[in-house]
């Protein structure tokens, strides 16, 4: 670890545990204690999840930093503080609640700042990707999740800070989040190595819809089994546990999880006008190809049956397009 990697991670520890203070016992935290518990995260997650405040003021980070002996321009590279001039250092996530974002040895190398008013842009404020932090390499909560892998092979995907929390609240221990971004080749991978079975839980909008599929392909990309959770329309993980409770939130959504084809079957849809003749045979020919790629008979049986009823066709005519294919396929 060269010098100024180990001073930038000196400098989010000593923030992170600075914020956590401020938030806990200080009246500059009390805006931001108000915010999360208005939110309802619990003094539980506070602790569990290192949350943290940074006050509304220009220098009260960087003031302590110096006095530490930090020397301030050191950690503008990576995003605690900045400047305008390159001499005067200013708290870069100022009036922000700070979500810690730990590496995979367990070391904090980045912040999501959340807005604690409604209109402030950008809503969250990440640390800027740096030689310390790389969006597309981490996932957050991986360091605590892993350790909850073991039992069931399995974790699950959602696209917030957030839901994280809101699940942990839920006992979903086995949680990590992407950063805002599409899942990466390098995330896929990683979990391939500690898991068999992704279970996304993504927002209930369209583009949670369309992540959700663009994910689903690349987790099967690298052999990973998929499904993909099923959240109301309107609404994310979060808000479906803070209106609907946990034990919802285990039946509802991750409990009746859908497998990948069952997911993409449905998700491809908006893709054809069903009403139109052309429209409704390309949609088939492309649902056949997506059945002749599941390992298991039964499987394929239930996803027939559907198509057989929905489009009023022969199964025979079905069993052998999926003979076909299979036979091309292997
Ligand atoms: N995100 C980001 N920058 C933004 C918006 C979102 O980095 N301007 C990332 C954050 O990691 C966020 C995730 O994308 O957690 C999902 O975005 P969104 O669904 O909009 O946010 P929520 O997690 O639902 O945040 P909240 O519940 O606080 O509104
Ligand atoms: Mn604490
Ligand atoms: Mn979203
Ligand atoms: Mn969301
Ligand atoms: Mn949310």
């Amino acid at each position: 670890l060269s010098d100024a990697l180990k001073t930038a991670l000196e400098g989010y520890e000593w923030s992170t545990k600075l914020f956590h203070h401020v938030l806990k016992y200080t009246s500059d935290g009390k805006e931001g204690h108000n915010y999360l518990q208005k939110r309802g995260f619990e003094q539980s997650d506070i602790e569990q999840f290192q949350l943290g405040y940074s006050p509304n003021k220009d220098q009260f980070l960087s003031t302590f930093l110096q006095n530490k002996g930090f020397k301030l321009e050191n950690l503008l590279e990576v995003g605690l503080l900045s400047s305008r001039d390159g001499n005067t250092f200013f708290d870069r996530f100022k009036g922000r609640v700070i979500f810690p974002i730990q590496n995979h040895q367990g070391k904090v190398v980045g912040f999501g700042g959340r807005a604690i008013e409604d209109g402030i842009e950008p809503k969250y404020l990440n640390s800027p990707d740096s030689k310390l932090f790389q969006k597309g390499k981490l996932l957050y909560n991986f360091y605590e999740a892993r350790k909850h892998f073991q039992k069931q092979k399995e974790v699950v995907l959602f696209e917030g800070y957030a839901d994280v929390i809101k699940a942990y609240q839920a006992n979903v221990y086995h949680a990590v989040a992407t950063l805002g971004t599409s899942l990466t080749k390098y995330q896929s991978n990683l979990l391939k190595r500690y898991v068999d079975r992704v279970v996304i839980c993504f927002d209930g909008d369209q583009a949670g819809k369309d992540a959700s599929y663009k994910t689903a392909e690349q987790l099967k990309e690298v052999g990973l089994d998929v499904l993909v959770a099923n959240v109301p329309y309107q609404m994310d993980p979060d808000d479906f546990i803070d209106t609907y409770g946990p034990e919802k939130f285990q039946n509802q959504v991750l409990g009746s999880a859908e497998s990948y084809i069952a997911f993409a079957l449905n998700y491809l849809k908006k893709d054809y006008n069903l009403q139109a003749k052309h429209d409704q045979l390309a949609y088939i020919e492309k649902a056949l190809d997506l059945v002749a790629t599941v390992d298991h008979a039964v499987e394929r049986d239930v996803y027939l049956k559907e198509l057989e009823e929905t489009f009023d066709l022969y199964r025979e005519t079905l069993e052998n397009e999926i003979i076909e294919r299979r036979r091309i396929n292997n």
